[in-house]
């Protein structure tokens, strides 16, 4: 086997930016990459805490001028990564998120600042930006789109567009399209063209190689009319070229055996430390002290997708059975303030964290007996990933990635012993209801849920499979170019 390179583009990385998972898988995966002899360096935007936590970075490229200033192309490390930053002040180096300016509007600027990655992207698999040459190139969402539009038009490696959620698709008005530099050609319905506007995430779909997102079943749902967000014709058409490969987590990162998060660390043999946890979560964020209380948690952006206000609405229901809810979440105003007036109103019951907190997502998935995830549609999801791998036992919306790695609990799956949660389907108040019931049950029987958690705590929820069959797609579209 031979080796082979990859350039993975991205706007974000764990632990240096992140807004949500996609910056775990692109911190993880070229770890998980490494062992298939598939070599990756990641380009990412030089935003302040990029560029801080870079070491050793090397100028390997410059552009006189990118989207209005100089800009040039470092090689370094950060974070255990081959990085490669685009060092653009002009672009990146503001106060904010990298999408937002501080009051949370999206910056005007954003066409160009992300067709400024991309373009960064694409000089590097030409082979300009020092010896460093890709044999291909992975781009990440849309923030990456026009990558696979420009390799299309000059030449280069192969390209995989990964698409980690429909929702966000990178869409600028017409006349954005003089401005990128693509051959007047790629302005057509096979290019970056998307109903009378230019779609960066529809340029990648329609021009790279091949095109992945990260489950089976989101792959599958986002070619029908409900779940492809305008895009499914598209996808559609590029039949056996659109994959579904599963995310995976990184174990190092996520161990209840090793993670310094919380008060004590455990395994599924030695399962003490869970109680513990358990206690200090319930003291932390004010709810009644009881380790027989079943415990919900939720750790999640509070948006439509997540379905938590269906959540808010099933509450009654969740209380009604003796439960209590710690949710850690930041988003939408109204969801904001539905959770924090839950927790006013069940003193004892509800726990709320409005915020963005690393170590305590931690607390809460080493601490709660089930971990709640109703979402309308997920790609992927990790968080019912680490709560497997926590002992947490998920309680899903069957939808995407959550119904390709939850096994539902139901009787047969109980008897065959490998049931590690509660799958629900619709999305909807009625079937969240009964699926809250339903876990009630099974927590009134403690020995089926040790059981059960058991399983949960033995799935593989590594990179390991996941990046196998990365490294295989990758193989093939080099052998099919070479053919
Ligand atoms: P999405 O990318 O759609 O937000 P994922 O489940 O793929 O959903 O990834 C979410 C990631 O962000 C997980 O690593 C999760 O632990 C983390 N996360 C989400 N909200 C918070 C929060 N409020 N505090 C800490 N971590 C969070
Ligand atoms: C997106 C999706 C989520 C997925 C993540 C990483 O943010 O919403 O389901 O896990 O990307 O691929």
């Amino acid at each position: 086997m031979t080796s082979l390179a990859v350039l993975s583009v991205a706007s974000e990385v764990y632990p240096l930016v992140k807004t949500g998972g996609l910056a775990d898988v692109v911190a993880a995966l070229p770890q998980a990459l490494a062992a298939e002899d598939v070599p990756v360096c990641t380009l990412v935007p030089g935003y302040v805490a990029v560029l801080a936590a870079l070491e050793d970075g090397a100028e390997v490229h410059r552009f006189a001028d990118l989207y209005g200033g100089p800009a040039r192309l470092l090689r370094g490390r950060a974070a255990g990564l081959d990085l490669m930053v685009l060092d653009a002040p002009h672009l990146y180096s503001r106060p904010g998120g990298p999408y937002q300016d501080p009051s949370g509007r999206d910056w005007p600027d954003n066409a160009w600042r992300f067709a400024a990655l991309a373009r960064a992207g694409a000089e590097v698999a030409l082979g300009r930006a020092g010896a460093y040459v890709p044999d291909l190139v992975q781009a990440h969402d849309w923030q990456t789109g026009l990558l696979p539009a420009y390799l299309h038009a000059e030449g280069g490696p192969p390209t995989v567009m990964t698409a980690h959620n429909l929702a966000f698709q990178g869409i600028f008005p017409a006349p954005v399209f003089g401005t990128l530099g693509l051959p007047p050609s790629a302005w057509s319905i096979d290019g970056v063209e998307y109903y009378g506007s230019v779609g960066y995430l529809k340029a990648g779909i329609a021009l790279a190689d091949a095109v992945t997102t990260v489950s089976p079943s989101y792959a599958a749902e986002i070619r029908t009319a409900a779940g492809g967000m305008g895009l499914d014709g598209l996808l559609r058409k590029r039949g056996e070229r659109l994959l579904g490969i599963l995310n995976g987590i990184d174990t190092a990162v996520w161990d209840p055996e090793t993670d310094t998060a919380l008060p004590a660390c455990y395994s599924a043999a030695r399962p003490a430390g869970r109680t513990l946890s358990k206690v200090a979560l319930q003291a932390r964020l004010g709810l009644d002290v009881q380790p027989n209380a079943l415990l919900y948690g939720v750790i999640s952006r509070l948006t439509w997708q997540k379905g938590l206000d269906l959540l808010l609405e099933a509450l009654p229901t969740l209380l009604g059975t003796g439960a209590q809810l710690a949710v850690l979440g930041t988003g939408e105003p109204a969801l904001q303030a539905g959770f924090a007036a839950a927790a006013q109103a069940h003193p004892g019951r509800v726990g709320c964290v409005i915020g963005y907190d690393e170590k305590l997502a931690h607390l809460i998935q080493a601490g709660v007996d089930a971990l709640l995830v109703p979402s309308r549609f997920e790609p992927c999801g990790l968080t019912q990933l680490c709560a497997l791998r926590y002992g947490a036992l998920p309680v899903v919306a069957r939808v995407g990635g959550l119904a390709d790695t939850v096994v539902d609990a139901n009787e047969m799956a109980a008897a065959a012993g490998v049931g590690t949660g509660v799958l629900f389907a619709p999305p909807s108040r009625d079937m969240l209801e009964a699926a809250l019931l339903r876990t009630a049950r099974l927590w009134g029987d403690r020995e089926l849920w040790r059981r059960l958690q058991r399983n949960a705590m033995r799935t593989d929820v590594s990179w390991k499979r996941p990046a196998a069959r990365y490294a295989a797609l990758f193989r093939d579209l080099l052998a099919s170019r070479a053919a």
